[in-house]
């Protein structure tokens, strides 16, 4: 991975605080961190995170909680949409393919499972059940990651591009928690 480090970059002087402060990189502290950083620093996708909670004011790691779950859920609506005109699309079509379309049905089904984590996660966070919100949303990502297998091959870019958004937008909010 290119991380184009630059001298007086803040990644670069945050290396240079994790190295300088071993305790940085231990716990969960924020200590001079922002909380942006400090979640994104673990999660799979820190270009990805940084690139879309630092736009607007700073945020807290509960801003960037809900910041994160309210874009998996746009990105879940999304989905079910193009899943819908696939379907359409493939039913109208003069070939046929019953197995691409048993494909889609199957994505369609977990896309409304993944939804209804997504929406069951935002009322635990609001109810301030963090332990149900995070199982929720590690549910929403699994089942996401089973339509991404399934679409795997058949050129659905923007589709996928939407599932890897829900996937990556639930591992940040999973991670945020934990500087709550
Ligand atoms: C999330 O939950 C809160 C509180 O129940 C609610 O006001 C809000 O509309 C929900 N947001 C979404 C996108 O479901
Ligand atoms: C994938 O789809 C795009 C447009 O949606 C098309 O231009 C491209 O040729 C397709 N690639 C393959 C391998 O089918």
């Amino acid at each position: 991975m290119a991380l184009h480090t630059s001298v007086s970059s803040p990644l670069f002087l945050l290396i240079l605080a994790v190295i300088i402060h071993p305790s940085y990189g231990a716990a969960n502290h924020l200590n001079d961190e922002s909380p942006v950083e400090a979640v994104c620093r673990h999660t799979s996708s820190h270009e990805y995170c940084v690139g879309n909670m630092v736009p607007g004011a700073p945020l807290t790691a509960e801003g960037i909680a809900s910041t994160a779950l309210g874009w998996a859920q746009i990105r879940a609506l999304e989905v079910g949409t193009i899943i819908s005109s696939l379907l359409k699309d493939s039913a109208s079509g003069v070939h046929t393919n019953h197995r691409y379309q048993l494909r889609l049905q199957k994505c369609w089904d977990l896309n409304m499972k993944a939804m209804a984590d997504l929406w069951s996660a935002n009322g635990s966070f609001y109810s301030k059940n963090i332990k149900a919100m995070v199982k929720y949303l590690y549910g929403a990502a699994h089942d996401t990651k089973r339509c991404q297998v399934l679409i795997n091959g058949h050129n659905l870019t923007v589709l996928a591009a939407k599932n890897s958004d829900i996937i990556k937008l639930s591992e940040i909010c999973i991670v945020s928690t934990k500087f709550f």
